[in-house]
């Protein structure tokens, strides 16, 4: 049977996912990269390996990629992130770390981030994991069309949180391979309440500016 990789993506069929998968893969990471149909894991998985020129993303199903893989990201539509944990709960296993990449945002009048109890998409996410995992947030502030663009530098910062230090130390082992992008310790997960407004703020830039590729830069560290 086929050695299930250590880096996977639940559902990462779609920007923000193929985006990520793109540039792990393009740094010579191996992956698996999941869909809750295992046809339409596999034709991304080949998109991006035909884009890369090398075969390192494998497609498969999302419960076979949960069941295998170390470090999950989580590349879903927030909407549906209580509906996927419960999912795979039983394909989820001690020692994993899930990569909250979720915004919880809603388009009802222009955008805007839901006001969730626990403060923060991660933090409720958090709230939903079956214990044994950790969490950590990531990706959150940088935007699709240019992940995607593999020939583009990101020439930006990307920031990282949790509050696990081993599951954050762990995850950027593999993120920090990207090139052309620096990643900054935002610290414990409620950081990611700050994160996910930047995404906001990065959304009504783009509209304001008619650009699609607003993100931060942080100077003075
Ligand atoms: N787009 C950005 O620039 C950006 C930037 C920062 C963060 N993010 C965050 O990244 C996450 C993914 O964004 P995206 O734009 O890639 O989302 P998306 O394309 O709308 O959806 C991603 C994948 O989620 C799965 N999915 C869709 N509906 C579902 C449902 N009802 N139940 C379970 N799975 C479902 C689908 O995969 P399968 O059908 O293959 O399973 C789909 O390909 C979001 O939470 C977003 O907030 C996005």
């Amino acid at each position: 049977m086929h050695k299930p990789s250590t880096v996977g993506l639940i559902s990462g069929t779609g920007d923000q996912g193929q985006g990520i998968a793109l540039r792990l893969a393009a740094a010579g990471n191996t992956l698996s990269l999941g869909s809750r149909s295992a046809e339409r894991a596999g034709q991304t998985a080949r998109r991006i390996n035909q884009k890369i020129g090398e075969e390192r993303v494998r497609g498969m199903d999302n419960h076979e990629l949960v069941a295998g893989c170390e470090i999950l990201f989580l590349t879903v539509p927030f909407a549906h992130v209580e509906q996927v944990i419960n999912e795979y709960r039983q394909e989820f296993s001690e020692g994993q770390i899930l990569v909250d990449v979720t915004v919880p945002v809603v388009f009802d009048k222009g955008p805007q981030l839901l006001n969730l109890e626990s403060g923060s998409g991660a933090e409720h996410l958090q709230s939903l994991l079956p214990s044994g995992l950790s969490l950590v947030a990531a990706f959150k502030t940088l935007p699709a069309h240019l992940l995607v663009e593999i020939d583009s530098p990101l020439a930006c910062d990307e920031f990282i949180c949790s509050d696990s230090s081993s599951a954050k130390t762990r995850v950027l082992e593999v993120v920090s391979q990207i090139a052309s992008l620096r990643w900054i310790d935002a610290g414990g997960l409620r950081y990611s309440r700050s994160l996910e407004a930047i995404t906001l703020l990065e959304i009504a830039l783009n509209r304001r500016y008619r650009v699609k590729e607003a993100r931060m830069q942080v100077v003075g560290l």
